[in-house]
């Protein structure tokens, strides 16, 4: 399929599930070159297979986000492998099933350590090359929760809080260098998102949550989000009946928190 994506590279954190996984397979039948990060290398490997890409138009580049330095150093080697970054996608990230009051710090560190400071570190090294080409877009998933405080999320929504400062930042500072920004804002969509959360003490939660379970199809939220960013859209809001929460917030907020504390978390 011949589109806007046709020929670009686009570097996808996050890729070997859920979200991640969906960009690349439909950025791939929209002839995309794909650069493939995540920890799990064999995961990215069959996904690189499952999504029809011979070796010159995929890179696979194993990435722990958490880890500052290897972040740096993954995206220099990158970036001299790879003719331009047309696409960058801040997908990878990691959320939380505990109260404030169970949480341990070192668990609320490692989540903004990967929803946060990973991405942030990521664009960095990646912004000059992008300045440098005459431009390029910078994409992040955000949540709902970045917009609104949840209970047993109060680390992962401040992460995601934190990355509408600073990539709605990053949007106006260097619009003049062609770059785009858009920040994506899914409500529930069927991953295995919730089973990776992990819990006050660091544990894997391990559950799908029936509220996860009753969310948009991974396949329909990745059309939407792929739509809105060919669009050049700042914000694009993807869910089913969960993400109008954004709205209501911002325009009902007397009703939301009424509303917020009858809604069962997980
Ligand atoms: N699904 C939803 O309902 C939903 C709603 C709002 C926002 N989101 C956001 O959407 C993004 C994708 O989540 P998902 O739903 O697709 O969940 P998922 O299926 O659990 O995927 C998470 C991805 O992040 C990667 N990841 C986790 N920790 C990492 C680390 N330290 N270093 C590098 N990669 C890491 C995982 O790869 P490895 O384990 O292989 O490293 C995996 O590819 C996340 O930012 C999430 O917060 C999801």
């Amino acid at each position: 399929m011949v589109s806007e994506y046709s020929g670009k590279w686009a570097w996808i954190t996050g890729a070997s599930s859920g979200i991640g996984r969906e960009l690349a397979l439909q950025l791939a039948r929209r002839r995309a070159n794909l650069i493939l990060s995540s920890r799990n290398r064999e995961k990215l490997l069959a996904l690189q297979q499952d999504a029809g890409l011979a070796e010159e138009q995929c890179l696979v580049v194993p990435l722990d986000m958490s880890d500052s330095a290897a972040v740096v150093r993954t995206a220099k080697e990158v970036l001299e492998r790879v003719p331009r970054v047309d696409y960058l996608f801040n997908n990878a990230g990691i959320s939380q099933r505990s109260l404030i009051r169970e949480t341990k710090e070192d668990v609320d560190r490692m989540i903004m350590e990967v929803n946060y400071f990973g991405a942030i570190t990521l664009t960095k090294a990646v912004l000059p090359r992008m300045i440098e080409q005459g431009g390029g877009h910078v994409v992040v998933t955000s949540s709902v929760v970045g917009k609104f405080g949840f209970p047993m999320r109060s680390a992962y929504a401040a992460s995601k809080h934190a990355l509408h400062g600073f990539f709605g930042t990053l949007m106006v500072e260097e619009k003049e260098h062609g770059i785009r920004v858009t920040i994506l804002v899914p409500g529930h969509i069927v991953t295995d998102v919730s089973y990776n959360a992990i819990t006050g003490n660091g544990e894997r939660y391990g559950k799908m949550d029936p509220g996860q379970a009753r969310g948009m199809t991974v396949e329909k939220a990745v059309k939407k989000m792929l739509r809105g960013v060919a669009k050049g859209k700042r914000e694009v809001v993807v869910g089913k009946a969960d993400s109008w929460s954004v709205y209501l917030r911002k325009y009902f907020p007397g009703l939301f928190f009424r509303l917020a504390g009858k809604v069962s978390p997980v």
